[in-house]
């Protein structure tokens, strides 16, 4: 098959930030000195003490650290906000879009100000501190804008937990970062359809060692909710009581901005933990020239704040570089099929920024629903998440962007903070299905197996090579476990866990994890954690889970599970064990097909052969490989046999 290769667009060329011959310039330079590079572009934020030190790295193994703009001090509040009131008071910060297409408001940085002041003095005035955790898990309203930043002015370090999390989950993030205060509302509305929240951090509290100290409510839906007495506050009576002035907390560059947990191969899902200064300069930085972000810009990213991606580019990229950031409630199906591209035309959007999954499902239901809006305001299309395939990729690119909009796909993690791997419109030529080519002081390398380094065209393990300002620090009380997890694999360097290919041409291709983490509608799920959600069942004895090619979702989770003795396998009991697992961990982890094994590929020394069940279950016998180390090797047979139809 021939490579399709679009060139940037002469009319980008002209006015974009950069150029292919500006891109080469700059990246070499960010490689060959990153001290300079990164002295310079360090300047790009506000800083209340400037800083002198630049980088202080060590990807040593048992002394990881890293370090950026360490002597400086600043706050990210006051750089979101404050810097720009002179300017751009009256400037929208953000545009909200609710869940009903009725509902919408602008919100300019004055307004910004004095909200986020209050809710920052409300949080003060419940005794929170600098140093201090707030668990938030708010609907898409503003308010969860105005907590974030919140938290950020007084120096605390929030940790948003995904509305979509079950109390279990919940609870135990609570826990983990051991938050005194949480935020959240009656309900959150989406589609229509409304989810208990505030009763769901009240089953959570009971799990929770110690019990939750304070439990901020903000009035979404009017719901009906028990407020207890002692520990629940509503936010508009707090709020009423409070000035809409707080200053800024002076912070280290250094010092912590937020937690956000995120699954890996083993065990619990880990609080990353990301720092001040490097992370603003960076997310600032990368949201300018990935989106080509000019003043007087529209943007939107249609993420959650509840994940990274909401983090770095709904909140604190955009707000550092003074944009107008829409933040949407809804799904992309309601009230129609049209929704993303009414709510283009009806603000005007010039830069969409989406996943996957979405472009997939929208795509299932034909060109009409998109065609019969305008979207003449788009410029360029945004993906991140997932690898793009390139039917969904030639999809977005013809229908929703008309062949005038470039896509960047982004490649970026939890852990990275912001984007890694991505074209840049102006000066990247696109090829369908590629991250194409590494940022400014990104240096990635492809290894094998034994840590060696592949050069030119190849396939292999991503790593990156040296540090960035984005990069996250520690996972949040267990520093070991992050270097175990990120720089013990291949010493020296940071470990993605994602595999990939890289051209002729120097394009990145990114192939999918390479460890136990599956990624479902670009949602990353640990097998460990879903199999532990299974075991939980008093009926099952065993599960192992791996991912499956989805149609729509990218990776479906597909559970083999075996039962108690005694235990009769039925229909009834796997849509009983779905429920389970969605009641354990959440919706995102809902089980796609569940096979009832009477054993589990294991070798002598008992362990699951994983590779042999991801063959079965992506259909793929041919290529099961060698199986003669299996203590039985009759239950391959059985698997195969017994294998579940994909949907
Ligand atoms: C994993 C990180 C970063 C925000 C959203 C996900 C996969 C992400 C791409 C892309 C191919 C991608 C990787 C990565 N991924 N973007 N453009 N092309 N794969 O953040 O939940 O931390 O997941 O998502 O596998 O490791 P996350």
């Amino acid at each position: 098959m021939t490579e399709m290769i679009y060139d940037v667009p002469a009319s980008w060329a002209k006015k974009a930030w950069l150029n292919d011959a500006k891109y080469k310039k700059m990246y070499s330079a960010s490689i060959k000195d990153p001290d300079k590079f990164w002295g310079e572009h360090g300047k790009r934020i506000d800083w209340f003490k400037p800083y002198s030190k630049v980088r202080n790295v060590s990807y040593k193994p048992g002394k990881v650290s890293i370090k950026w703009f360490e002597d400086g001090t600043t706050n990210v509040a006051f750089n979101c906000i404050d810097r720009h009131l002179a300017t751009r008071a009256k400037q929208t910060a953000i545009i909200w879009e609710g869940d009903d297409p009725s509902e919408s408001k602008k919100i300019s940085y004055g307004q910004l100000y004095t909200e986020v002041c209050k809710f920052a003095n409300v949080l003060k005035a419940k005794g929170v501190k600098k140093g201090d955790r707030v668990t938030i898990y708010l609907p898409m309203i503003p308010e969860a804008a105005y907590a974030m930043l919140a938290c950020a002015r007084i120096g605390a370090m929030h940790s948003v937990v995904f509305g979509g999390f079950s109390p279990d989950s919940l609870a135990s993030r609570i826990e983990d970062s051991d938050s005194k205060v949480v935020i959240t509302a009656d309900e959150s509305l989406r589609g229509g359809r409304s989810v208990p929240l505030k009763k769901n951090v009240d089953a959570a509290d009971d799990k929770v060692k110690g019990g939750i100290g304070t439990v901020i409510v903000v009035k979404r839906t009017g719901g009906n909710v028990t407020m207890q007495d002692g520990r629940d506050v509503w936010y508009h009576d707090e709020a009423a009581k409070v000035s809409g002035h707080c200053p800024p907390v002076e912070v280290k560059a250094e010092d912590p901005l937020f937690l956000l947990y995120t699954s890996g191969s083993t065990g619990k899902p880990k609080g990353v933990l990301h720092t001040s200064g490097g992370y603003l300069v960076y997310a600032a930085m990368t949201h300018q020239y990935v989106f080509d972000y000019h003043d007087g810009d529209i943007y939107w990213c249609t993420a959650d704040v509840g994940w990274v991606t909401g983090h770095s580019y709904i909140l604190y990229g955009p707000l550092a570089n003074g944009a107008t950031t829409l933040m949407f409630e809804g799904i992309p199906t309601y009230p129609t099929i049209s929704r993303f591209w009414d709510v283009v035309d009806k603000h005007k959007v010039n830069i969409f920024y989406t996943a996957p999954t979405a472009i997939r499902s929208l795509m299932g239901a034909g060109e009409e629903p998109v065609k019969k809006t305008k979207r003449k305001s788009l410029r360029l299309l945004g993906s991140v998440g997932e690898p793009i395939n390139p039917e969904a990729w030639e999809w977005y690119h013809r229908v929703v962007g008309e062949r005038r909009c470039p896509i960047v796909d982004t490649w970026w993690q939890t852990e990275t903070g912001g984007i890694l791997i991505t074209p840049l419109p102006g000066a990247t030529k696109l090829k369908p299905g590629s991250a194409t080519r590494p940022f400014f002081g990104v240096k990635p390398e492809l290894v094998d197996a034994e840590g060696k380094v592949l050069e030119g065209a190849a396939e292999g393990n991503l790593v990156i090579a040296e540090s960035w300002p984005g990069q996250m620090r520690t996972v949040y009380g267990d520093h070991k476990r992050f270097e175990e997890t990120y720089f013990a694999t291949y010493p020296n360097k940071y470990f993605t866990g994602d595999g990939c290919r890289r051209d002729a041409d120097g394009y990145y291709w990114i192939t999918g994890r390479v460890d136990d983490v599956i990624n479902v509608s670009g949602h990353r799920m640990g097998t460990a954690e879903v199999e532990s959600a299974l075991v939980a069942h008093p009926k099952v004895s065993e599960a192992a889970v791996v991912g499956y090619p989805h149609d729509i979702k990218g990776q479906g989770i597909y559970a083999y599970v075996t039962l108690m003795a005694g235990e009769k396998p039925s229909a009834d009991l796997k849509k009983e064990l779905v429920s389970y697992v969605r009641n354990e961990i959440g919706p995102i982890a809902s089980p796609d097909l569940i096979q009832f094994a009477p054993g589990l590929p294991k070798t002598r020394s008992g362990k699951i052969m994983r590779r042999i069940l991801r063959k079965i279950a992506e259909d793929e016998y041919g290529a099961l490989g060698d199986t003669s180390t299996l203590a039985d090797p009759a239950v391959v047979d059985d698997l195969i046999a017994n294998r579940q139809n994909k949907r």
